[in-house]
């Protein structure tokens, strides 16, 4: 793979778009019991390859800027999971999120990769607002989406089907000021 197809990077890791040769790794990473705890289950192939289709290669299209992109471990290689930002099913709202495989937890990469798409997020997509949900059990989760910079705003009940069997759902969001002013303090201070 050439580095042209990273769109952004960080210290040990990177995105690119997924592809139709991707979908082989996907369905590998939906069919794990522990992945897909908080992600309301594993899917079959056929629904990762409608996902695949609808969600995710279909969606770059529809919503340049947006989507689930690969996350690649630099040093190896190796795809070690997605990031994402997406409209919350059935609403508006974008939301940034993640998933690794197993063998790619603890070591900070989820962290490391959303902190940079939350930059992303507000100061090349200029989003006014960004969101982030978690099962209420799934606590490293929850404990990311405040590392990388967004606040607790209570509990949500989604109806959409894609949420719907997880309950109340810890939601949390930052605005795009809000989040300026803490990234750059002197800069704001002077914002009339
Ligand atoms: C949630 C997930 C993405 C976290 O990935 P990760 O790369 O291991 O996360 P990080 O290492 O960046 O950070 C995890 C943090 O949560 C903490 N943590 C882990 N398990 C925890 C738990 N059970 N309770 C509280 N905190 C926990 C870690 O200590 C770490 O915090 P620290 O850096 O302050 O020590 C990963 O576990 C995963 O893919 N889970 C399955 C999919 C999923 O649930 N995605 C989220 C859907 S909302």
């Amino acid at each position: 793979m050439s580095s042209s197809e990273f769109w952004l990077t960080t210290d040990r890791l990177a995105l690119r778009r997924f592809g139709p040769n991707d979908q082989n790794w996907l369905t590998s990473l939906y069919a794990d019991l522990e992945v897909t705890r908080y992600l309301g289950g594993t899917k079959t192939p056929a629904q990762v390859e409608e996902m695949m289709a609808s969600r995710i290669l279909r969606y770059y299209e529809d919503h340049p800027g947006l989507g689930i992109w690969m996350t690649l471990e630099r040093a190896t290689g190796d795809r070690i999971g997605f990031h994402l930002l997406n409209n919350i099913h059935g609403e508006s709202t974008i939301q940034v999120g993640f998933a690794l495989h197993q063998a790619a937890w603890g070591r900070g990469f989820a962290t490391e990769m959303g902190r940079a798409l939350v930059a992303y997020a507000f100061r090349d997509l200029r989003l006014a607002r960004l969101a982030g949900t978690a099962n209420l059990e799934n606590l490293a989760s929850q404990h990311v989406l405040q590392k990388i910079g967004l606040r607790r705003r209570g509990e949500r009940v989604f109806t959409h089907p894609a949420y719907a069997s997880q309950g109340p759902m810890a939601f949390f969001e930052r605005d795009r000021f809000d989040w300026l002013e803490q990234a750059y303090p002197a800069a704001s201070s002077g914002r009339s």
